[in-house]
């Protein structure tokens, strides 16, 4: 097939697109598809139609890779591609929006409380600060409520941390998401459909030596322990993996995505979030359940591909 990876983009995480895209062309080259990498700019739909590939595959994360936008502009080229489709994406993308829709199809997901930037700023930090701390508790976690790669992600212990655990988030977004801290296994959940339905890969556990798993614990490689499979009981495992390809069906989204979970003592998954175009890179997760699952990266992506062809 002759395929077009889309890569870069202006987002905070165009590194890690550049990194993505470059291992999804390597694995799709080894496998005889002709590949280019573009970085997309004002041209974008121009250099389509004048390429005309077979298949876009874009590994853009982050906003306008992940809220949509991008997605839908490709939708109108006519051209398949691989991954979600811009309505589901942006559904998905928003955290806030995301966990309400999975709360409400009867999956658990920390309870939080998101905030606009606006609202934050007319309330009194200082009222509205004291007001999460009762409402949520200690330890929370304050996220941009759209955003990847931990990327403003602060775990607050003490009130005292939580200003600026708050301007972290809103460096990155116009609403951050102050959500209750769950003490349990960090797993994340690939869900691929190669053309028999979305089907889980083996769970993957997180296990950061620094206790976080940061942006540098993700992208540096050494920094993080990975159990493929994590160390759940079987029956476990069962309700962790059915749940995620559960939690990607009702988002709408499409031949590849992540689900992010904590597992609690009592072997309940607590839904994080799902990500549209999850990292591919050396250190990111799916690569590594693909190949747990004994299959190699360009295989999979090969099959990826055909399935996005029809
Ligand atoms: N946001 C990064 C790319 C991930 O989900 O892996
Ligand atoms: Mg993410």
């Amino acid at each position: 097939l002759r395929i077009i990876v889309l890569a870069g983009g202006i987002s905070h995480e165009r590194d890690v697109s550049l990194r993505s895209g470059r291992r999804v062309a390597d694995a799709l080259t080894d496998e005889g598809h002709f590949v280019t990498v573009l970085d997309p700019g004002a041209n974008l739909l121009t250099t389509l139609a004048e390429q005309a590939p077979d298949l876009i595959w874009p590994t853009l994360h982050g906003a306008t890779g992940e809220d949509g936008a991008l997605l839908s502009l490709l939708e109108t080229t006519g051209i398949p591609f691989v991954g979600s489709r811009g309505p589901a994406a942006a559904l998905a993308w928003n955290k806030a929006i995301a966990k309400e829709l999975v709360l409400r199809a009867g999956f658990a997901t920390p309870p939080a409380i998101a905030l606009s930037t606006e609202t934050f700023r007319d309330l009194g930090a200082t009222s509205v600060l004291e007001h999460l701390v009762r409402a949520i508790g200690l330890p929370l976690v304050v996220k941009p409520a759209q955003g990847g790669s931990s990327q403003g992600v602060t775990i607050v212990r003490a009130p005292a941390d939580l200003p600026r655990a708050m301007v972290d988030a809103y460096t990155y977004a116009d609403t951050a998401l102050v959500e209750a801290y769950i003490d349990g296994a960090e797993v994340t959940v690939a869900v691929l459909d190669t053309g028999d339905g979305p089907e889980a890969l083996p769970i993957v556990e997180i296990v950061p030596l620094d206790g976080v798993y940061s942006f540098e614990a993700r992208y540096n490689a050494g920094e993080t322990d990975f159990y493929t499979p994590a160390r759940l009981s079987d029956d476990v495992a069962v309700t962790v993996a059915a749940a995620a390809v559960a939690i990607h069906t009702l988002l709408g989204l499409r031949h590849l995505s992540r689900v992010d979970l904590i597992v609690d003592a009592a072997g309940t998954p607590w839904f994080l979030e799902a990500n549209v175009l999850p990292g591919l890179t050396e250190t990111s997760l799916v690569p590594q359940a693909i190949e747990a699952d004994r299959h190699t990266l360009g295989a999979t992506y090969s099959a990826l591909a055909t399935n996005a062809l029809v």
